[in-house]
């Protein structure tokens, strides 16, 4: 199990973001039970929820920048980019695992828990500057409805 758990500290004061926050550390536990539990079927299925997940996550707040002109948009975007490029590099690393397990006399570790951990720690740090950052700035210069 990765070590942060969502609390008050993280909420940035935008409902959909904080919203959506939550919902990183609950597929995170997802992963982590079914990597732990060697569970193929219920691991894909979490990577894919949370392969969805960021990309509409990202989308969502990508789509806010433009629209409320945000100054910080490109820096925050590379951000984002960093993260998917953290993600497939750690399915990549897993699926190589889930190889050479099926492979006779394989004595190596599960890596998951420290490929996850990894992508938490990243998360964290971007919700509580990055991401807040942003919300402060929707909140002082709302997007006028068209
Ligand atoms: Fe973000
Ligand atoms: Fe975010």
């Amino acid at each position: 199990m990765g070590s942060a758990v969502w609390s008050a500290d993280l909420e940035v004061g935008l409902l959909w973001q904080d919203h959506q926050h939550k919902r990183f550390f609950v597929i995170r536990d997802q992963l982590a039970r079914s990597s732990k539990l060697e569970d193929k079927r219920s691991f894909k299925l979490a990577l894919l929820q949370l392969e969805n997940y960021v990309q509409d996550h990202f989308s969502l707040e990508e789509i806010y920048m433009n629209q409320s002109n945000y100054p910080g948009s490109a820096d925050h975007f590379k951000e984002h980019q960093i993260f998917i490029h953290k993600l497939n590099r750690a399915k990549r690393e897993f699926k190589l695992y889930l190889k050479e397990l099926a492979e006779e006399g394989y004595t190596g570790t599960n890596p998951w828990l420290d490929l996850s951990l990894d992508l938490e720690i990243w998360f964290v740090e971007h919700i509580n500057g990055t991401d807040r950052r942003l919300a402060n700035w929707i909140i002082s210069h709302p997007v006028q409805p068209t």
